[in-house]
């Protein structure tokens, strides 16, 4: 998809983090906007930063709940016709060992780190595809979904489910030789409110009870707070990852060795390599 401008693009996540620079790239690019978070705080501190006459629509909306989504897509589609750019983006982080992990808190991170993808495609991909334009969907995986790190179990699940999806949805629309691209975002830590996710936990999903979640955590916060690169260096190279049509979009090109590590590892059927230690 090289051209987006005049173009609209629909961004869940978009009052922060990645989100947010996606927004402000696509702006910049000269695209219509259909913005989307849980929080709609996150949202119109998004839109405060873009110019006055950039065609936007903010809309909060759950990614977990697909008849949320699907209200996204009809009022996309209402205010500015066919969706030509989908950032399936929406995402939260736990950490802790696996086997105290409650059952709640593995449903909320799967409802919207892998479902809220999956009902992205549900409500976006076929109109794409019917459309005949030019369109491309991005989904944001992470450097975790080709690594098993130690504490982040729940996330590293539902982040290799979102490689796989990608790479599945990639080649069902090429079979199909549909004219939608798709590319799978997949940076190490960066730092965003990614590690705040706490403060959207639903109350009725407790927090893994063990001692080890509590190191797991700072771990965590700290690892994104170093982050080197920026969102909105995230933002641009993922754009030209679209321009490019560029399936795998890795930000971070050192995390390939740890990588590369685990394949190895795998396909040599030795015990695997835990990357922290
Ligand atoms: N920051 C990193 O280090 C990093 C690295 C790899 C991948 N990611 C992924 O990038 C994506 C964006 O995260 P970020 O780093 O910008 O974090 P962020 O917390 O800054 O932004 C995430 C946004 O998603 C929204 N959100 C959470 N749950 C939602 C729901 N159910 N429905 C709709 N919106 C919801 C939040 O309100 C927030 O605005 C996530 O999928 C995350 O897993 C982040």
């Amino acid at each position: 998809m090289q051209e987006l401008k005049g173009k609209t693009t629909v961004i869940t996540g978009a009052g922060s983090g990645f989100g947010r620079e996606f927004a402000l790239a696509c702006a910049a690019e000269g695209m219509n906007l259909v913005l989307a978070d849980l929080k709609h705080e996150g949202l119109e501190a998004t839109a405060a930063l873009l110019d006055a006459d950039t065609p936007v629509l903010l809309k909060t909306c759950d990614v977990a709940k697909p008849e949320q989504v699907e209200a996204l897509a009809t009022a996309a589609r209402e205010r500015f016709g066919n969706v030509h750019l989908l950032f399936n983006n929406a995402g939260v982080a736990v950490t802790g060992p696996v086997w105290t992990a409650t059952l709640e808190e593995w449903r909320w991170v799967m409802d919207v780190n892998l479902m809220g993808v999956v009902h992205g495609l549900r409500s976006f991909t076929q109109a794409m595809i019917d459309s005949g334009e030019a369109c491309h969907i991005v989904n944001t995986a992470s450097a975790a979904g080709h690594l098993s790190v130690p504490g982040s179990s729940i996330y590293c699940v539902s982040k290799h489910g979102v490689v796989t999806l990608s790479e599945c949805l990639h080649h069902e629309l090429g079979m199909l030789k549909a004219n939608v691209g798709v590319s799978v975002l997949c940076p190490a830590f960066v730092p965003t409110g990614i590690a705040d996710s706490e403060n959207l936990r639903p109350q009725d999903a407790p927090k893994n009870p063990h001692p080890m979640t509590k190191s797991s955590d700072a771990m965590t916060k700290q690892a994104v707070a170093s982050g080197r690169l920026s969102a909105a260096d995230v933002a641009r190279i993922t754009l030209d990852a679209v321009k490019a049509k560029r399936f795998y979009v890795f930000p971070h090109q050192k995390i390939k060795a740890s990588i590369e590590g685990r394949l190895q590892h795998i396909l040599d059927e030795r015990t695997p390599h835990n990357s922290l230690a």
